[in-house]
């Protein structure tokens, strides 16, 4: 397993990481086990998680942070901890966004339930329009500086997001953001235009989330009708599973084979082929899906690749 510091911080991760959003939801307390304990064997020590992942379970949201938790005892100091706070947790108004009163029981809430009492890397899920970026970074320092938390991102901020945090941070003495979790993936390119060169600007390592599309980038579905899983069975379907979709992953399964590759390993070799990427999140359902996981990102793409590689 290769590991890697993100962004120009100290924090090192594994190569290949692991997305949490289906434990709890959709697997039960074995079948997590069965992945964490597989992915723990071959090296990944990155875990992301979210307070909200669960949501759709029977036990609601938090439920994937509780079950990790349970899962992580005995072994946590082994592993590299992410988790976010910001998307509602309840019905109140009260219960989201990034204002100061609510990270500081949000932090505490996924404290207790990941049986920890500190996060490697706590993450403003999305940004808060509501609330002032510095009120948010004060309130993570506060965490940063009573040693709950280790180090600060966020997700799916816009280009300007970015700086203005970055700035906002620099100019009060504050913990600086370290990585930024985006939407990106071989399909889904859009941040490479604003959001990547921010990222490279401020010294952010890029944590990509859906790096599978919800599992479309492994091949397994098929133009034909074949293939199921989390994808096929989700509202994404519709979005995803296009026609010119099918069309562009014909095109970069090609380009894979002609090299002696599939297009798993395409998906993770371009993503870990870039070196502002930290960590490749893909979940996974079973201990076979984690050792090809961590076996599809072995491969470099040289530069020459990477500008043949077909374009959307
Ligand atoms: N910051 C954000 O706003 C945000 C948003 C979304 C996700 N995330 C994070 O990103 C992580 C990854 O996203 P994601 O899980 O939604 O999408 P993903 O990683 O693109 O897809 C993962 C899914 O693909 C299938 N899969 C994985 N490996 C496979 C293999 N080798 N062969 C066949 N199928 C395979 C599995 O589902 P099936 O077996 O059911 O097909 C798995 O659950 C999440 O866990 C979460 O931590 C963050």
């Amino acid at each position: 397993m290769e590991y890697r510091r993100l962004g120009d911080s100290s924090l090192l991760v594994s190569a290949v990481g692991l997305g949490t959003n289906n434990f709890a939801g959709r697997l039960a307390d074995d079948a997590a086990r069965a992945v964490l304990d597989e992915a723990f064997e071959l090296g990944v020590t990155f875990l992301d998680t979210a307070d909200v992942y669960g949501r759709g379970s029977a036990d609601g949201p938090g439920a994937s942070e509780n079950q990790l938790g349970r899962l992580l005892a005995g072994r946590r100091q082994h592993f590299v901890l992410a988790t976010k706070f910001g998307y509602p947790m309840g019905e109140s108004v009260f219960e989201r966004g990034a204002s100061r009163g609510w990270i500081v029981s949000a932090a505490e809430a996924s404290l207790r339930r990941l049986r920890t009492d500190y996060i490697d890397l706590y993450q403003v899920h999305a940004p808060d329009p509501a609330t002032r970026i510095e009120e948010t970074l004060r309130a993570l320092d506060d965490l940063v500086r009573s040693g709950k938390v280790r180090f600060i991102g966020h997700s799916n901020f816009a280009a300007w997001q970015i700086a203005d945090a970055d700035w906002t941070a620099r100019a009060n003495h504050l913990s600086r953001p370290i990585s930024a979790q985006m939407h990106y993936n071989l399909l889904a390119r859009g941040i490479q235009a604003e959001v990547l060169p921010a990222c490279l600007k401020f010294g952010l390592g890029v944590i990509p989330y859906f790096p599978l599309e919800s599992g479309f980038l492994t091949g397994k579905y098929r133009s034909t009708g074949e293939g199921k899983g989390r994808l096929s069975e989700s509202a994404r379907a519709t979005e995803i599973m296009t026609a010119a979709n099918f069309d562009r992953i014909d095109r970069l399964e090609v380009f894979a084979v002609q090299r002696g590759h599939k297009l798993l390993d395409l998906a993770f070799g371009w993503l870990l082929s870039q070196p502002i990427v930290g960590s490749v999140i893909a979940s996974a359902s079973s201990p076979d899906q984690v050792r090809a996981n961590v076996a599809a990102a072995e491969w470099r793409l040289t530069g020459a690749e990477m500008d043949e590689v077909p374009g959307l």
